[in-house]
């Protein structure tokens, strides 16, 4: 795709394939450069304050804080690729969620989060909003439109996340989004899970989009990172309250992210086919109560999800039939392929217990047993599949007969 080409309608896989590359400015190289810089020089004063113009702050390289190419290369692809205005990319995925709220929430405000919302966001909504004077109720991720219910003049914020961490239930994005503009708030979404790819999320009337690209953009298991997209009104807004807060992306995490981009598609329809076979074999397993995950018909967010996303990734949740935790802890323990540990979106099958009923405020998590996370990766499902049929053994043999 040749810069200032007239092409412009392309596809998504087209856009991730080409975006964000400059190949005639670069000698031909395919990928961009990596710039480290922090100092960025003007070779006269004309120049210097001409880059200070307030109008163009944010489209200039002009100090490393604020972009270099690299790091616009990436959010010029990503901003494309869900549709939005502009992107911003933030040192880690949590600070991209930290930073739109602050950008849109003042000492007075009302912010309305959905009780199922990624752990640390809520934890930002303790220690830090209450400080500044901002009250948080938290909602059902079930509400949809009765969302305007809960609405006061001073709630400026929607906060959703769909499907949400670790119960992986679907929101009704649009009947939100619209009774929330109804009412003069902003709609915030954590769309990780997603990805920009599999969410449009602006289509779907959000207004800042969020993302822990540090799972699926990067998709390697190899870089924390964050990006926000935001529509054209709340641009300038979030990337100013960005800037002062001092947020950037170090210039290899941009390249690695954008090599990352480049498979993403392929990445995530090959995560989708292997979780839906794990999860398939799960809902056949006597130790399983049910799988969480919306891309199943029989999951209740399964209507909602076919609507309005475009595919699913390959991290669900499963509630197991009545087990002591030493039985779950020996069931983990005898996988061979799935890694214990944080974070998600990379190449490789992940697995921990989780305790939603512990964070829950608004709504009550009950399961018939202990809840787990799945993050299914790129092996053969096949193996997969008897890695966890292992694991099933240690679990029946660890529980008294
Ligand atoms: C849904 C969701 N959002 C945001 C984050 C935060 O991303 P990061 O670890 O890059 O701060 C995570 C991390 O696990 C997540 O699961």
């Amino acid at each position: 795709m040749k810069s200032g080409g007239g092409h412009r309608n392309y596809r998504k896989d087209t856009l991730l394939a080409h975006l964000g590359r400059h190949p005639e400015v670069q000698h031909g190289a395919v990928n961009p450069p990596v710039y480290h810089a922090s100092t960025i020089l003007s070779s006269n004063m004309a120049e210097w304050e001409a880059k200070r113009d307030p109008k163009t702050r944010f489209d200039v390289v002009r100090y490393g804080l604020l972009g270099t190419p690299t790091s616009f290369a990436l959010e010029e692809a990503v901003a494309a690729i869900e549709g939005g205005y502009r992107a911003m990319l933030m040192s880690s995925g949590l600070a991209a969620i930290t930073a739109p709220l602050q950008a849109c929430l003042k000492c007075g405000d009302h912010l309305l989060m959905v009780d199922s919302a990624y752990g640390p966001a809520r934890n930002f909504c303790e220690r830090v909003l209450t400080r500044c004077g901002v009250a948080t109720t938290y909602y059902d991720p079930l509400i949809g439109e009765d969302i305007a219910r809960l609405m006061r003049p001073s709630t400026k914020v929607v906060y959703v996340e769909s499907p949400g961490s670790l119960t992986f239930e679907v929101q009704d994005v649009p009947a939100i989004a619209a009774a929330a503009h109804e009412a003069g708030a902003k709609v915030l979404m954590d769309n990780t899970w997603a990805s920009p790819y599999l969410f449009p999320s602006f289509a779907r009337g959000v207004d800042v989009s969020i993302h822990a690209a540090t799972k699926y953009i990067v998709g390697h298991s190899d870089v924390i990172l964050g990006a926000v997209v935001t529509t054209e009104e709340m641009y300038l807004k979030v990337r100013t309250m960005a800037a002062d807060l001092g947020h950037c992306a170090a210039p290899d995490d941009a390249y690695y992210a954008l090599r990352g981009l480049r498979t993403l598609g392929v990445r995530l329809e090959r995560h989708e086919k292997n979780a839906l076979a794990v999860a398939r074999w799960l809902q056949t397993r006597p130790e399983v109560s049910r799988v969480l995950y919306p891309a199943l018909p029989e999951d209740p967010g399964h209507a909602l999800w076919k609507r309005d996303f475009l595919g699913a990734s390959g991290l669900f949740g499963m509630v197991l039939k009545p087990a002591s935790k030493a039985a779950v802890y020996a069931m983990i323990d005898a996988l061979d392929l799935f890694g214990i540990g944080s974070s998600w979106g990379g190449f490789e099958s992940l697995i921990l217990p989780t305790t939603p009923e512990r964070i829950r405020t608004a709504t009550r998590w009950t399961a018939e047993g202990p809840t787990l996370r799945l993050h299914i990766g790129l092996e053969d499902p096949q193996d997969l599949i008897e890695d966890l049929d292992r694991g099933f053994h240690q679990l029946r043999a660890a529980m008294p007969a």
